[in-house]
């Protein structure tokens, strides 16, 4: 009413008058003191809002389309030029606090919903884990880290490369050109387009880690790859995605003596088999020359497999000495550089161990499969204990 009766008189259109006259009459709260008195009521109902619910009635009340503050905000086109200019800027201004008063409150309410969900969901981590909840390790985490155990002591350190690879890291530089028979073999997965003129391909071996590590690495070098890899192929000893393991050894002097000497203590200390039978058996991969494909001696009955001294084998891993070919391709003089590389696929060396039956099993992810064939957590593999000491 203020407002109203300082206009009177003062020369304003007698529609202009009556229009100001109903705002104030309606809203009553258009004055500077009455806005003020509604920034304590708005700021007050915020900091007493018990809950996020109650805090989103006030914003609807104050800033929402038919809040109060709204209203007053849609009467300012009533006003005269000036009168605009000053009541828009102080609504601005109410307009602001009110809303940092909401939000400071949002946020305080959002802390102690937090402390509550905190305080309720509380666990004591020093107690034991109930027997029937405990995690199990799966077969094939569990056979890596036996395998990087056994060759972690011979000096091998653990390179990794991607899953996604060139088609000549997969392929070429292994010497296995595009015509190449070897490739069908393979059952490759090959993604869509070209990445710089090159088909990209699902790593179809871990061989290609060999190429990334000689093109980055200059000899002595002495590594293993475990990791993913990619065929088309399922059955019950073959998966789209199995897991294989790599190694390679580059220097001056290694010698086919030092890879069978490597792979015979692999196979002993892996299957935990002091005396186990390994015969080499020449073979053919186009990066290696010689190759030779590693058998180990096992006993087949009704009563199942024992891997030992018998009279069967089974073929575990592919091995030779790195093809000059592939040492040329990837910039390191075979002139003056040799030494072997090795695979084998993680699935099959760990079914043997285990015996575990049917590959596909490993990735259906049956929880009772896990409880049955996984390994505890704490059950690190070592050459003094563990496992398959
Ligand atoms: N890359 C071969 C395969 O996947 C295994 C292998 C690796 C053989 C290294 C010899 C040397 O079948």
């Amino acid at each position: 009413m203020v407002s109203l009766s300082n206009h009177e008189g003062d020369g304003a259109s007698s529609s202009d008058r009556l229009r100001m006259r109903g705002i104030a009459e309606v809203r009553g709260e258009g004055t500077m003191d009455n806005l003020s008195s509604l920034k304590e009521e708005l700021t007050r109902a915020a900091a007493a809002a018990a809950d996020l619910a109650a805090l989103e009635e006030v914003r609807i009340g104050a800033l929402g389309k038919k809040g109060r503050i709204t209203a007053l905000m849609k009467e300012l086109g009533t006003l005269s030029p000036e009168q605009r200019k000053a009541q828009g800027a102080a609504l601005n201004v109410l307009k602001d606090e009110v809303a940092a008063a909401i939000e400071a409150r949002k946020e305080a309410l959002a802390g102690a919903a937090l402390d509550a969900k905190l305080m309720e969901e509380r666990i004591d981590v020093t107690l034991p884990a109930r027997p029937e909840s405990v995690g199990r390790i799966h077969p094939i985490s569990q056979t890596v880290d036996e395998v990087v155990a056994i060759f972690g002591e011979m000096g091998f350190t653990v390179a990794e490369g991607p899953d996604i690879e060139t088609d000549w890291n997969n392929f070429t530089a292994l010497n296995i050109p595009p015509e190449h028979p070897a490739r069908q073999e393979h059952d490759t997965f090959y993604l869509p387009g070209e990445v710089d003129g090159q088909r990209m391909v699902l790593r179809t071996h871990t061989s290609p880690v060999q190429i990334r590590t000689m093109l980055k690495a200059k000899p002595p070098i002495r590594i293993i790859c475990p990791g993913r890899t990619f065929r088309c192929d399922y059955d019950a000893t073959h998966s789209p995605m199995f897991h294989q393991v790599e190694g390679l050894v580059i220097d001056e002097t290694t010698h086919m003596g030092h890879l069978k000497g490597c792979l015979i203590e692999f196979c002993r200390a892996y299957f935990g088999v002091d005396d186990l039978p390994v015969r080499f058996r020449p073979s053919y991969f186009p990066f290696t020359e010689p190759s030779a494909e590693v058998d180990i001696g096992c006993e087949r009955s009704p009563a199942g497999l024992k891997i030992g001294h018998g009279s069967d084998w089974l073929e575990i891993l592919g091995c030779g000495m790195v093809n000059p070919k592939v040492l040329e391709n990837c910039g390191i003089d075979p002139a003056r550089y040799q030494g072997f590389a090795f695979g084998m696929g993680l699935e099959r060396i760990s079914m043997l161990k285990y015996g575990i039956p049917d590959l596909r099993t490993y990735f259906e992810s049956d929880l009772r499969w896990l409880r049955h064939y996984g390994f505890a957590s704490l059950d690190m593999p070592s050459l003094v204990g563990g496992s398959y000491s």
